[in-house]
C-alpha cells in the first residue's frame, strides 16, 4: 500500500528519502516518486516501478534538497504510470497522499472551474489545487483547516510549498502517520519503521490532526488548529536491522523463525515456574462478559475462526467472528457484556480499524492483537496483546498468523482457567502441552522434502481444493488464501462436508487436493470425505499426524504426518506444510514471493 517519507534538514536528504522509501518497499507498491525544493522551487523526479528505477532517474536529474517529501504508490484512481506517480504539485505546493479521497470529482470541477489543470487521474492532485487556492487568501494554518474541512474520505498528507524551506505539513484522517524527531532535522513517515533507520523517537498524528515539521521543532493541532502536545515514544531497536540473512526471500526466513517467535511468544506469556499465563494488563473480570466478538481481514480473520472453535471449547462464552470490512458496515446490536477483539499483524489494517473506532464509539470493551505495538489499533483499543513474532515482512502472512493463534489460544486458556471451566490439572496441562509447541514445528518444518514437487504440481494446475473439519476447516481456508495470493492458483477452501453439497462438481482427473485430517473426532469422517474425492479422481495431498494406526484408504497421492501434539495444538502444525506448499508453488512459477502482484503489506484503504 501507500508509503510516505518527509524529511526537513539542513543536511541533502534526497538519498535518505530513498532508503526510506526502500524500507517502505515491503507495503507493496507500483510506482514512486520525490518532490526537493531547490532554491525555493520545487523539483520532482516520479517513475513507475521500483524504487531502484527512481533513483536511477534522481541521479540522471541529480536532484538535491534539504527539504522533500517521497512516495510509493499503490494505484487506488487511475492505473500505475509516471504521471499518477505521486506527489502531484501545483506551482505552489507539492503533495504526497495515502488513502482515498472520496469527493475527489466534485472538487475537480469546482477547481477546473477556477481554471486549474489536471495532468494526472489521481484523486491526490485536487489536494495541491485545493491547497493552491485556499492560500492565496488564507493563512497557512487556515488554508490547511479549511482544505481538510473539504476532503472526504482517508487520508495521510505530506506537503511542501515553495519558496518555504522551513516547514513540512503533515495531516491525517483514517491513514496512519507518524512523526519522528532528529539532531536538527525532523521526519514525516506513514510508519515508524520508514523512520527508524533515521530515529527511534517518535510520536502519531490523532485521527483528524496535523502537524507543522520544521527543523528544529514540530507543532501539532487539531482540526480546528488549536495546538497539542504528542507524546513522544523511544521505540524498541531490535527490529532495525531485520534483513534476509541466508535467506532468498523473506517469506522463506518467516516460515523457518516460527519454533523461535514461538518462543519467544510462550516466554512472554507463560511464566515457567509457577507454570502460570501471565496476562496481568487484563482490565476486565471474566465474569463480566458473555460473548466474545472476533474481527480481523485476511489471514488474521483466519486466526479468529480457529479461536472460535478453542473458545466455544474451553468457556461458557458466546463466540462470534466477523471480518472487519463486514462489521463495520453491519447494524450492530453493541452489548454491555461482550468483549471486542481485532486481530491484526500490522494494527493499520483500515477496515479492522474502523471497526475498532466503531466499537470505542459505542464504549465497548476492546482488546487487540497486534505484531506492531506502536501501530493505530494497538494505541487505540483498551488492552493490547502483542504477538511478539518480530517484524514480518513477506506480504503473505506467516509466522505472524502462528503468532496470532497462540496468543488466541493463551488468552483462550487464562479464560477458561478464571472461569473455573476447566481445573487446576488441565490448565497446567494445557499449558505443559504449549511448551512442546516450539519443538514440534521445528520437526514439521523438517518434513518439506516431498513439498518442492508437491508445489509443481499444484502451481501448474487448474486449480485446486483444501479440506477440512473443525479446527482443521480455517487451516483450509488459510491453505487456499496462501496458494491464491502467492502462486495465482484458484483455490478454494471448504469444509470437507460440505464438498457434496456442491463444490464435488468441480473434482476432475488430477484436481490437487488438499484434506486436512488430524487424528482428532473428526478424523474418520473426513477421512470418508477424502475417498469421495479420490473417487472422483483428485490427487490428495493429505496431511494428518503420527499414530500407531496406518490411514486406512487407497490411492492417496501424498502423505504428510506431523507430530502428535495435544489436539488443540494441531493447527499449528498443519499450517506449516501448507505454508511451504505455498511458497514452493510461487517459486516454481518465478514469481515475487515477498511481494505478490496487485497486494500489500499494510492494507491501509478500504
Ligand atoms: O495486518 P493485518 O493482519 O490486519 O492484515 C490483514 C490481511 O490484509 C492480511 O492477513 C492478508 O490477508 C495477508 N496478505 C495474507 O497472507
Amino acid at each position: 500500500m501507500c508509503g510516505i517519507i518527509g524529511i526537513i534538514s539542513n543536511k541533502e536528504v534526497t538519498s535518505r528519502i530513498v532508503n526510506s522509501l526502500r524500507k517502505l518497499e515491503y507495503r507493496g507498491y507500483d510506482s514512486a516518486g520525490i518532490a526537493t525544493l531547490v532554491r525555493g522551487n520545487i523539483n520532482e523526479v516520479k517513475c513507475e516501478g521500483r524504487v531502484d528505477a527512481l533513483e536511477k532517474d534522481i541521479n540522471k536529474f541529480n536532484l538535491k534538497g534539504e527539504i522533500g517529501i517521497g512516495h510509493v504508490r499503490w494505484a487506488t484512481h487511475g492505473k500505475p504510470s509516471k504521471i499518477n506517480a505521486h506527489p502531484h504539485s501545483s506551482e505552489e505546493v507539492s503533495v504526497v497522499h495515502n488513502g482515498i479521497i472520496e469527493n475527489s470529482t466534485i472538487l475537480k470541477k469546482f477547481l477546473e472551474k477556477k481554471g486549474y489543470v489536471f495532468k494526472s487521474q489521481t484523486d491526490t492532485e485536487v489536494i495541491a489545487h485545493l491547497v493552491t487556492e485556499y492560500l492565496k487568501k488564507n493563512s497557512l494554518k487556515e488554508t490547511i483547516i479549511k482544505v481538510l474541512k473539504k476532503l472526504h474520505g482517508s487520508f495521510a498528507l505530506g506537503i511542501i510549498f515553495k519558496g518555504q524551506n522551513d516547514f513540512i505539513v503533515g495531516a491525517r484522517r483514517g491513514s496512519p502517520l507518524a512523526v519522528g524527531y532528529g539532531p536538527n532535522e525532523n521526519y514525516l513517515g506513514s510508519d515508524s519503521y520508514a523512520l527508524k533507520s533515521m530515529t527511534n523517537k517518535i510520536s502519531y498524528l490523532d485521527d483528524g490532526d496535523f502537524c507543522i515539521i520544521g527543523k528544529d521543532q514540530v507543532q501539532f493541532f487539531d482540526n480546528k488548529g488549536v495546538k497539542k502536545n504528542n507524546k513522544v515514544f523511544n521505540l524498541s531497536k531490535e527490529d532495525l536491522n531485520y534483513e534476509k540473512g541466508d535467506y532468498k526471500y523473506f517469506m522463506e526466513k518467516e516460515i523457518e523463525e516460527q519454533p523461535s517467535t514461538i518462543n519467544d511468544c510462550i516466554n512472554e506469556y507463560i511464566d515457567k515456574h509457577s507454570n502460570k499465563i501471565n496476562i496481568f494488563n487484563f482490565p476486565w473480570k471474566v465474569n463480566n462478559f458473555k460473548s466474545i466478538v472476533l474481527v480481523g481481514c485476511g489471514t488474521a480473520f483466519h486466526s479468529c475462526l480457529v479461536a472460535k472453535y478453542w473458545l466455544e471449547q474451553n468457556t461458557s462464552l458466546d463466540i462470534s467472528v466477523d471480518i472487519a470490512s463486514e462489521f463495520r458496515y453491519r447494524k450492530i446490536r453493541f452489548k454491555k457484556d461482550s468483549l471486542y477483539i481485532f486481530v491484526s499483524q500490522s494494527g493499520e489494517t483500515a477496515d479492522t480499524y474502523a471497526a475498532l473506532d466503531l466499537c470505542k464509539q459505542n464504549k465497548m470493551k476492546t482488546c487487540a492483537i497486534v505484531n506492531v505495538i506502536e501501530s493505530s489499533i494497538a494505541r487505540d483499543a483498551d488492552m493490547v496483546l502483542p504477538i511478539y513474532c518480530g517484524q514480518e515482512i513477506g506480504v503473505a502472512s506467516t509466522k505472524a498468523f502462528l503468532g496470532q493463534m497462540l496468543v488466541l489460544y493463551i488468552l483462550c486458556t487464562k479464560i477458561s482457567f478464571d472461569q473455573k471451566y476447566i481445573n487446576k490439572k488441565v490448565y497446567q496441562s494445557k499449558i505443559k502441552n504449549l511448551l512442546s509447541l516450539s519443538n514440534s514445528t521445528k520437526k514439521t518444518l523438517k518434513l518439506d522434502q516431498k513439498l518442492l514437487d508437491i508445489g509443481k504440481v499444484f502451481a501448474n494446475s487448474k486449480g485446486s481444493m483444501f479440506l477440512g473439519r473443525g479446527y482443521s476447516y480455517p487451516i483450509a481456508l488459510e491453505g487456499a488464501l496462501k496458494l491464491k495470493e502467492l502462486a495465482y492458483v484458484h483455490a478454494e477452501g471448504y469444509p470437507a462436508g460440505e464438498m457434496k453439497h456442491g463444490p464435488l462438481a468441480l473434482i476432475e482427473e488430477g484436481m490437487p487436493v488438499v484434506v486436512l485430517a488430524p487424528r482428532d473426532e473428526h478424523y474418520k469422517k473426513t477421512i470418508s470425505n477424502m475417498q469421495e474425492v479420490i473417487a472422483r479422481g483428485a490427487k490428495v495431498l493429505l496431511i494428518t499426524n503420527k499414530n500407531k494406526d496406518e490411514v486406512i484408504s487407497e490411492n492417496i497421492w501424498e502423505k504428510i504426518e506431523v507430530d502428535q501434539l495435544d489436539q488443540e495444538l494441531i493447527p499449528f502444525l498443519i499450517t506449516i506444510p501448507l505454508q511451504k506448499l505455498a511458497f514452493y508453488s510461487a517459486l516454481e512459477k518465478g514469481f515475487d514471493i515477498d511481494k505478490p502482484r496487485n497486494l500489500a503489506k499494510s492494507v491501509t484503504v478500504e
